[in-house]
């Protein structure tokens, strides 16, 4: 099968940030979550993320944004998820992948609103393939695995996203691999490397991709001898 990566998401919630990398050309989509919206300052309750989050989505479209709900009652979470996907086209909705407590009916949620409400669902905060491939078979359209965090614990997040890649690619399984959590330049492209879909990653860290000192001084030493050529 060949595989056609999906490219970098910004984790982001901040328009201005949004912006600055979407002029790059770079970026394929945006994700965020309660805690980045609430480090960029998102206020207004509801409607507060409501109206930034929709102001997002129109900058970015088509390309699409990640918006999560905010509770883990069920019924609330089907409203909440309901309504976020109903802000723009584009918007799809973040559930993790069970409770603070673990427990079955986040995945119940994930295969209603995929497979009965038509909702692309992108299943968040996973440390390990066999959660995301669970998550991948209830029907989610992405699965988020923190490799940041799975690096943290003192595994390599890299061999879980080789397996999980494996395991998606002999099931056929069309579920897009979002790797997050970066917490490295390196990250980036080694999990691209590893059979991630999609990286999502935080600003700084392309500023870190981008710029080289090497090609800078090589740059000097072409703007010093172009000077020269053009004035002699
Ligand atoms: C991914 O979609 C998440 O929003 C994010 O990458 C989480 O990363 P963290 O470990 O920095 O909170």
């Amino acid at each position: 099968m060949t595989r056609r990566l999906t490219g970098i998401f910004l984790d982001t919630g901040r328009v201005k940030e949004v912006c600055h990398y979407l002029e790059l050309g770079i970026l394929r989509g945006v994700t965020t979550n309660p805690t980045i919206l609430v480090k960029d300052g998102v206020s207004g309750g509801w409607s507060g993320i409501e109206r930034h989050c929709r102001q997002i989505a129109e900058i970015i479209e088509p390309w699409p944004l990640s918006v999560e709900v905010t509770t883990n009652e069920p019924k609330e979470m089907l409203n909440q998820a309901t309504e976020i996907a109903g802000w723009a086209k584009n918007v799809n909705v973040k559930i993790t992948i069970h409770g603070p407590e673990g427990g079955t009916e986040n995945l119940a949620l994930v295969h209603e609103l995929e497979t009965k409400r038509d909702i692309r669902v992108n299943v968040t905060a996973m440390m390990s393939a066999q959660q995301c491939l669970l998550a991948a078979m209830a029907g989610a359209t992405y699965v988020s695995i923190f490799g940041g965090r799975v690096n943290n614990m003192g595994y390599d997040s890299r061999q879980e996203v080789r397996r999980l890649r494996g395991l998606l690619d002999a099931f056929q399984n069309p579920a897009k691999i979002i790797v997050g959590s970066t917490r490295e330049v390196l990250n980036i492209v080694e999990w691209f490397e590893a059979g991630a879909d999609i990286v999502t990653a935080v600003p700084n860290l392309l500023e870190g991709m981008l710029v080289h000192p090497y090609s800078k001084e090589t740059v000097r030493m072409f703007l010093q001898d172009g000077l020269q050529l053009t004035t002699t």
